[in-house]
């Protein structure tokens, strides 16, 4: 089969989360199973871009309202990621550095989205699906289906990834002109709470639509940001399939980030290095539990109570435990965490910033990874932790409940119920216990890298979804 990956993140083009990391291994494992799956995304000002080979495979223009803007597509001339990956060039609107967070956020993706369905609606050879992912992508289906200038290409079945239901990307009645001409009896299906709403739009016109896991895809029939009604709606052609991760990328006996690489069986002693070179760097001791958290300083991510849940614990353990964060986002957030910094030189330390080498070295040197998520579509993070031997402490929910067991159930890592400062600070005790018992510890290691959370099952999933 052929596929089409629409995105506005993949891995090590650009990525902010873990959008990216799956479109960057997707359509690789696909591949791998025989298929050609191909990736289109917008042509961001970014290191990838600047320090690779492309050649032009499109000149054109793409109408935005009453502008025309030139656009150039781009394919990378080595397939060194796996795929074919096309970047969409619109100059002054989507070379930027950034990915999100321009106020003309609206524009950029609806003529990223434009610019590419004016291409493929040209090519010879039509794919047999076309895959989107999340609300930047959103719009896709319904265009696919109901704008004449895609007539040709309306046959092709639509997928929607719903990576995370939160962020929805609606917009105003005022910028329908965006859109190219459709029948206007067929604007109910762009519309939710009355506004442009792609996440709802895309919802309502894919032929099937996904989850990243399967428990998300039952919480969000209740809770999804408004959404909840249109999900349970559509409940019937909707599927959670779970995130795998690339075992190429995450891989600790070949990751050149990592201080030293390690496999099961050099587990303790490779740990044991890749902890001792972080807790050189950030000034912590080598001989006390090192708990960690990655990710974005967001609600979602529970991180608006990590100060408190900081200070207590580092409190409360009598300078017994270690703490180092990686993260960014609210800067109120950012700022507290910053704060701790000075009450406990030598026990915490935090960067606030984006740091892919070091998320590698923090998952490979620490015991436990804190996601205290209060939503969590998939998580990717644990996964990793798995992966290297980290030992999770995970909230009960989406992805991380459909992948991380509870030692008292027989399991591997420390679950709690709630999003809450007493919830997790039980938990850091839970695992401070564990910790003590460093036999059990070394079996539980040892047992999490056997873990097989490899793209190969998911990737496959997938086909079998497009060919139902
Ligand atoms: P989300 O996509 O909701 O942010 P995931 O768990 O799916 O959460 O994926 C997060 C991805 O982003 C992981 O690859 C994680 O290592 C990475 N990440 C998050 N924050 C940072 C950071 N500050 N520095 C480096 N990598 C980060
Ligand atoms: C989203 C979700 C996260 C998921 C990721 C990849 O960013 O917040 O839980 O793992 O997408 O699907």
């Amino acid at each position: 089969m052929e596929i089409i990956h629409f995105s506005a993140e993949c891995y090590p083009v650009a990525k902010v989360g873990g959008l990216g990391d799956v479109v960057g291994a997707l359509p690789k494992y696909q591949n791998k199973l025989g298929h050609v799956a191909k990736v289109v995304m917008p042509a961001y000002n970014t290191k990838f871009l600047q320090q690779n080979e492309f050649e032009v495979v499109y000149d054109g223009w793409v109408r935005l309202g009453s502008n025309n803007l030139p656009v150039r597509i781009l394919r990378e001339k080595t397939n060194k990621l796996g795929f074919d990956l096309f970047l969409v060039h619109i100059a002054g609107l989507l070379d930027r550095e950034k990915v999100y967070g321009y106020n003309d956020d609206t524009e950029r993706f609806l003529a990223f989205q434009i610019a590419s369905l004016d291409w493929i609606a040209q090519w010879e050879h039509k794919p047999n699906v076309i895959h989107c992912h999340d609300h930047h992508t959103g719009l896709i289906p319904f265009m696919i289906g109901n704008s004449h200038n895609y007539r040709h290409i309306s046959y092709i079945p639509t997928v929607l990834t719903i990576h995370n239901a939160q962020y929805q990307g609606q917009f105003g009645w005022d910028k329908l002109h965006y859109l190219p001409a459709f029948d206007l009896r067929n604007s109910s299906k762009l519309d939710w709470s009355n506004s442009i709403n792609p996440l709802a739009s895309a919802i309502k016109c894919a032929w099937r639509v996904t989850t990243v896991s399967p428990s998300y895809l039952d919480e969000i029939s209740y809770k999804a940001n408004g959404l909840e009604n249109l999900l349970a709606q559509e409940r019937g052609k909707s599927f959670g399939i779970l995130n795998g991760i690339d075992n190429e990328v995450w891989n600790p006996q070949q990751d050149s980030m990592l201080t030293k690489a390690f496999n099961i069986r050099t587990v303790e002693s490779g740990k044991k290095a890749n902890k001792e070179a972080l807790c050189d760097v950030f000034n912590l001791a080598k001989d006390k539990p090192l708990y960690t958290f990655i990710g974005r300083l967001v609600g979602e991510k529970g991180a608006d109570l990590l100060p408190d849940i900081f200070y207590n614990a580092l409190q409360q353990s009598e300078g017994e435990i270690n703490i180092l964060v990686l993260g960014s986002g609210d800067p109120h957030v950012e700022d507290r965490l910053n704060e701790i910094k000075h009450h406990y030189p030598g026990r915490y330390n935090a960067y606030i910033g984006y740091n892919e080498a070091l998320s590698h070295q923090i998952y490979a040197g620490a015991d436990f990874l804190l996601m205290p998520s209060r939503v969590e579509p998939c998580g990717l993070n644990q996964m990793y932790a798995l992966r290297y031997g980290t030992i999770p402490i995970v909230r009960r929910i989406g992805g991380l409940k459909d992948t991380v067991t509870d030692i008292g159930d027989g399991g591997f890592g420390i679950c709690h119920d709630q999003t809450s400062i007493w919830d997790v600070g039980h938990a850091i005790g839970r695992a401070f216990d564990l910790y003590l018992d460093q036999k059990k510890v070394k079996e539980i290691r040892k047992f999490i890298m056997t873990l097989d959370h490899s793209w190969d099952r998911a990737a496959q999933q997938y086909i079998d979804l497009y060919q139902m």
